[in-house]
């Protein structure tokens, strides 16, 4: 991206009736649940978008990966509507993506080689175009594409809707079409780095995308297509992406990285119990947990000075509660409990127990500080809470 130097945020944190001890009970619990749900609403705006972050402004956009992850909390607790919101503002905005799409794949396949730039954003305006103006953003990246499709599917199991199910059919089938014609390609990964590998948590989201596709499009040529597209990834990432066992962060790479745990949960690549997943989390759990139950992205990490992230610890947590291990499930829910700030906003990473301490400050000089509320946080503190309290209300 260009070199932008943004001012400083505001460096006075928000003061508010959320004091944290150590230890919450259910009470503090599920109002950190309410303001959760208040500040992914508050981040919604009448397209349905949602924002990642509304008080850092490169974050002021909708990421199709973050917001996913935000309409399947919304629709665990019981707040169908906004996440059919969202998910028509996927289709809305997809359908002016029709060209682009057809565009890459009759070039792709007349043995073009295709830039970055003709590849779809990751995100986009709220109004849902693409960014114009200064900011080139790391943009080719495939996993959100996988994980609307995904987040669509668990929308509709939860709650059935014959008509929104074929209002989205044109965004699904270009969607598969898409990821379907270009997994195999390096792209940027989830944090936005790293053009050049291709990446098994990438690949994860994919698999759970073109999956999803099929079953909710069984009769679609091409979402069968996809179905097979999705065995050839799973096969190309047991060949590939493995190191003594464990998935690695990259094929070619030998470090893990925590985004690894979604090819068990929730996208379903793996088994979540079974022998890769196991040796996966076990390297995840003893190579990127902080002293304090903090999770990090990976252990070069440097962003930020290489915090620890509250969505990935509510991930860690989300998959322990899905492997039997609620008592660590519930550990981690507590430690982001007590991450959050007097107001219960939630940021988007801590600096307890930093990787990489000194490229803090200059960050922070660049930047301001940490994102918060970031929208993603909150989702998946409320997919952890509702995963081990109940889905339905909070
Ligand atoms: C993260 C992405 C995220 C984006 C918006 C970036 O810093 O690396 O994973 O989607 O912020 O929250």
């Amino acid at each position: 991206m260009t070199d932008l130097l943004i001012s400083p945020q505001d460096q006075e944190r928000p003061t508010g009736p959320f004091l944290v001890p150590d230890r919450l009970g259910r009470a503090a619990l599920r109002a950190l649940a309410a303001h959760s749900l208040e500040v992914i609403q508050a981040g919604q705006a009448q397209s349905g978008a949602l924002i990642a972050c509304p008080t850092f402004s490169v974050y002021r956009y909708s990421w199709l990966r973050d917001g996913s992850f935000c309409a399947h909390a919304l629709d665990r607790i019981g707040q169908p509507g906004r996440s059919a919101a969202f998910f028509r503002w996927i289709g809305r905005t997809l359908a002016q993506q029709e060209a682009k799409v057809q565009k890459a794949l009759d070039r792709y396949q007349a043995g073009e080689q295709l830039a970055a730039a003709d590849f779809l954003n990751t995100r986009y305006t709220l109004d849902g175009k693409e960014e114009t103006g200064d900011i080139e953003w790391w943009n080719f990246q495939l996993d959100g594409y996988g994980t609307w499709v995904w987040a669509l599917g668990e929308h509709l199991r939860r709650s059935p809707d014959e008509k929104l199910r074929e209002e989205l059919r044109p965004a699904v089938e270009l969607t598969a079409r898409y990821l379907s014609a270009f997994w195999q390609l390096p792209n940027y990964d989830c944090w936005e780095e790293n053009l050049n590998d291709v990446h098994p948590a990438t690949l994860a989201a994919i698999y759970g995308g073109l999956v999803a596709a099929f079953k909710l499009y069984p009769d679609s040529p091409v979402c069968q297509a996809a179905k097979k597209e999705a065995s050839a990834i799973r096969r190309l990432v047991k060949a590939r992406g493995l190191n003594q066992g464990s998935l690695v962060k990259s094929f070619g790479r030998e470090d893990v990285d925590a985004s690894l745990l979604g090819a068990g949960v929730p996208y379903g690549l793996l088994p979540v119990r079974g022998k890769i997943m196991k040796t996966t989390l076990d390297r995840i759990a003893s190579e990127l947990v902080a002293p304090d139950g903090g999770v990090y992205r990976y252990l070069k990490d440097v962003y930020y000075g290489g915090g620890e992230w509250l969505l990935l610890t509510g991930w860690l947590g989300w998959y322990y509660a899905g492997s039997g291990q609620r008592g660590k499930a519930h550990e981690c829910l507590q430690w982001i409990a007590r991450q959050a700030l007097p107001n219960g906003d939630m940021p988007e990473q801590v600096a307890h127990h930093l990787l990489a301490p000194e490229h803090r400050q200059p960050w922070e000089e660049r930047w301001g500080l940490s994102a918060s509320p970031l929208l993603w946080s909150h989702a998946m503190y409320l997919i952890l809470y509702t995963t081990l309290y109940g889905e339905g209300h909070i």
